[in-house]
């Protein structure tokens, strides 16, 4: 029986190393499969309900590929104005609703913490596909998972991460896992969106070779990995502030000219303007790939949860 059979996906921070190499094994598996035309069943039968009260592309459709890659059946609400949520009705009794219709549910959510909250609600798996501010633990589990296929090592590399570090729940996510494999992490932002202390500190706590730079082209002199974010609009109570500090970071062909040679360039997507379009046709240009293997992860997540891998 899977490790993590009837388990909830709620932070990177929480996965131990077993259950990240049986989900990166799983997804290489499946990936392998569906790559060579073959089709998969594991999920027949069983429905996933997945529930976005903030907008995505990425993360609900590869979910829901994922779930009809393996069989499976979808429910889903694409827009919170369209559920109960919009009359008032808590998060845990929409949850306690959606358990009666699905076998596991991904939920995506404004607040920090509500995916605790939503998994303290039933007793299906809930997976986090991001809770405002906190954590993206998925996303973390894509990237590793295409830094792995595009570097072909976890260990020894040293990765940028820039933006916005502060609000960006993909970095919290990823930075946790990066630093298990003893990697070098350099922390690129404005001052006002510094990585939160306490993750600096969780991270230093357990070993990791952080630092903080302020200059992007010179951390990507260094860096086997750039990852770079989006300033998160969404987050900014003063638009003024936002557009200030928006386009603080943009990697351009002349940046990427001057970096480390085999440097890849990675980004959770959406973009806006970090990453200027003439870099697309860069070989290290990972970011849609990196898309991609959502859906190998998110294949592997729904099969593991359920224990149908
Ligand atoms: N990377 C990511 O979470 O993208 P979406 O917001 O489109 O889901």
């Amino acid at each position: 029986m899977s490790i993590l059979k009837g388990k909830d996906i709620l932070r990177s921070d929480l996965l131990t190393n077993e259950e990240l190499e049986l989900i990166v094994c799983t997804a290489a598996r499946f990936e392998s499969v569906l790559r060579s035309g073959g089709s998969l069943h594991n999920m027949a039968n069983l429905i996933l309900a997945t529930l976005f009260f903030e907008p995505s592309t990425r993360t609900r459709l590869s979910f829901e590929t994922a779930m009809h890659r393996l069989g499976g059946q979808v429910i889903t609400v694409a827009d919170p104005k369209t559920s109960s949520a919009a009359k008032g009705e808590s998060l845990a009794d929409s949850m306690r609703t959606v358990e009666g219709y699905a076998d596991v549910i991904v939920i995506r959510h404004p607040q920090k913490g509500s995916a605790e909250e939503a998994a303290q609600a039933v007793s299906i798996p809930v997976i986090n596909a991001g809770d405002g501010t906190g954590q993206h633990p998925t996303q973390a589990l894509l990237d590793v998972y295409t830094i792995q296929k595009e570097k072909g090592s976890l260990e020894g590399l040293t990765v940028a991460l820039a933006g916005d570090l502060k609000n960006g729940r993909t970095v919290h996510s990823l930075s946790y896992l990066l630093a298990r494999f003893g990697n070098r992490l350099i922390l690129v932002s404005p001052r006002s969106l510094e990585m939160p202390p306490e993750i600096v500190d969780a991270l230093r706590r357990e070993g990791a070779d952080v630092t903080v730079e302020s200059d992007l082209a010179v951390a990507m002199r260094q860096s086997d990995v750039v990852y770079v974010t989006r300033i998160q609009r969404e987050r900014f109570e003063d638009q003024d502030e936002y557009r200030r500090l928006k386009g603080a970071y943009v990697v351009d062909m002349s940046m990427i000219g001057q970096a480390k040679t085999g440097i890849i360039i990675m980004h959770p997507l959406p973009r806006v303007d970090e990453i200027a379009i003439e870099v697309d046709q860069h070989a290290g240009a990972a970011y849609f790939r990196q898309a991609a293997n959502g859906v190998p992860i998110r294949m592997a997540l729904l099969a593991l949860v359920t224990g149908r891998e």
